[in-house]
């Protein structure tokens, strides 16, 4: 029996297995809408047995989006054109979330294959905001620093934002507070240095992540579930840690949250991370251990047997998988031979089972 691939249950939504689809950005949005690529791309994940398919990071105001060519989810037409990608997941039984973001400084860039780094206001590029007018550095210009109003507009954002993904017919979705973005910069105290109530103490930075948390929860269904990726350590003295996360997680968990879905890294492009495989994954273990909250791994997981050593030593209840699904979308077909276990092939792939 493999763990890997048993039931998971959260509100609602019953995964098949416990192999999903960790949120990548493609860069091949127009005016935040989804294309053709997308389509393709998600649609052949939902053809390989992923137990779960978390589309990228998907802006909740034009300005949260992290390029001129990400997806966004502020407007209906946004919503329409997800629709059919969600129902063709659905019709290969796969369950599809949407990761909810607001880039914040490390928005207004151009897709990474251009020729230049960032988007100028010809090119469709915006001034960006955070909580302090501080550079992430290099090639990124200084932030403006958001007013109380304007961080209470972003929370109303993302639970508007949330209410379309409903509309869209997503199974669950996901607020997007990790790797360096608007809601991580609050966070950690080396991007925020605010003085007001949404700088400075534990409480003051985590205020931001709760109201958001608070308003999505209100705004969807309750039986569908509410993710949260965060960064658990900035790798950084004096940044953010792993013993803040634990904290953290217990008062998302007290708001509604159902799962953190377990990163790190993002606030600076110099920290020392020690980058190796399943590197993460002791954090995913701590938080779910000491906040008592389901979570999922990630980071340089792309072998089955570790995959199913995670689950079955209980370090966390999923595992999220980026690159290695890019060399291979069909990639928990391959594992489920590995580990003896059974999930569905589509009728029309089957005579590659063998
Ligand atoms: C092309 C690409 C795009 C990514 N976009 C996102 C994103 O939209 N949101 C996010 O939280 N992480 C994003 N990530 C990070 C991945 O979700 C994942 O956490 C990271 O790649 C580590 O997992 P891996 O070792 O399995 O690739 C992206 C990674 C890649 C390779």
């Amino acid at each position: 029996m493999s763990d890997l691939f048993s039931h998971l249950s959260l509100r609602g939504v019953d995964f098949h297995n416990r192999i999903w689809v960790s949120p990548m950005c493609q860069y091949s949005a127009i005016d935040g809408v989804a294309t053709q690529w997308h389509d393709v791309h998600i649609g052949s994940f939902a053809t390989g047995g992923t137990g779960m398919i978390m589309m990228e990071a998907t802006g909740v105001v034009p300005e949260g989006r992290i390029s001129t060519a990400c997806l966004g989810l502020w407007n209906d037409k946004q919503a329409e054109r997800l629709r059919p990608i969600v129902d063709f997941a659905h019709s290969m039984g796969t369950i599809i979330g949407i990761q909810l973001a607001h880039a914040g400084r490390k928005g207004s860039c151009l897709p990474p294959w251009s020729d230049h780094p960032m988007a100028s206001k010809e090119e469709g590029g915006w001034e960006c905001v955070a909580p302090s007018a501080i550079s992430f550095g290099g090639k990124y210009p200084v932030p403006r620093a958001l007013s109380i109003p304007e961080i209470r507009e972003l929370v109303v954002a993302f639970a508007q934002s949330a209410q379309l993904a409903v509309k869209a017919g997503f199974d669950l979705v996901e607020i997007h507070a990790a790797h360096g973005y608007l809601i991580h910069q609050f966070l950690s105290p080396i991007s925020n240095q605010r003085s007001d109530v949404y700088g400075g103490s534990f409480e003051n930075r985590t205020r931001f992540i709760l109201e958001i948390a608070k308003e999505v929860r209100t705004v969807i269904p309750d039986s569908m579930p509410l993710f949260v990726r965060i960064s658990a350590s900035d790798w950084l003295k004096d940044g953010w840690t792993i013993t803040e996360s634990v904290e953290l997680c217990k008062l998302l968990k007290d708001v509604g949250v159902d799962l953190i879905d377990v990163s790190s890294g993002g606030t600076s492009s110099g920290a020392p991370v020690p980058v190796a495989p399943g590197y993460q994954v002791p954090f995913a273990e701590r938080i779910r251990i000491e906040a008592k909250i389901p979570t999922c791994a990630v980071g340089l997981i792309t072998e089955s047997k570790q995959a199913e050593e995670i689950i079955r030593s209980g370090k966390a209840d999923a595992v999220m998988m980026a690159r290695e699904f890019l060399r291979n979308p069909r990639w928990p077909l391959q594992a489920a031979k590995e580990l003896n276990a059974d999930v569905k092939w589509p009728n029309q792939l089957l005579r590659g089972k063998g």
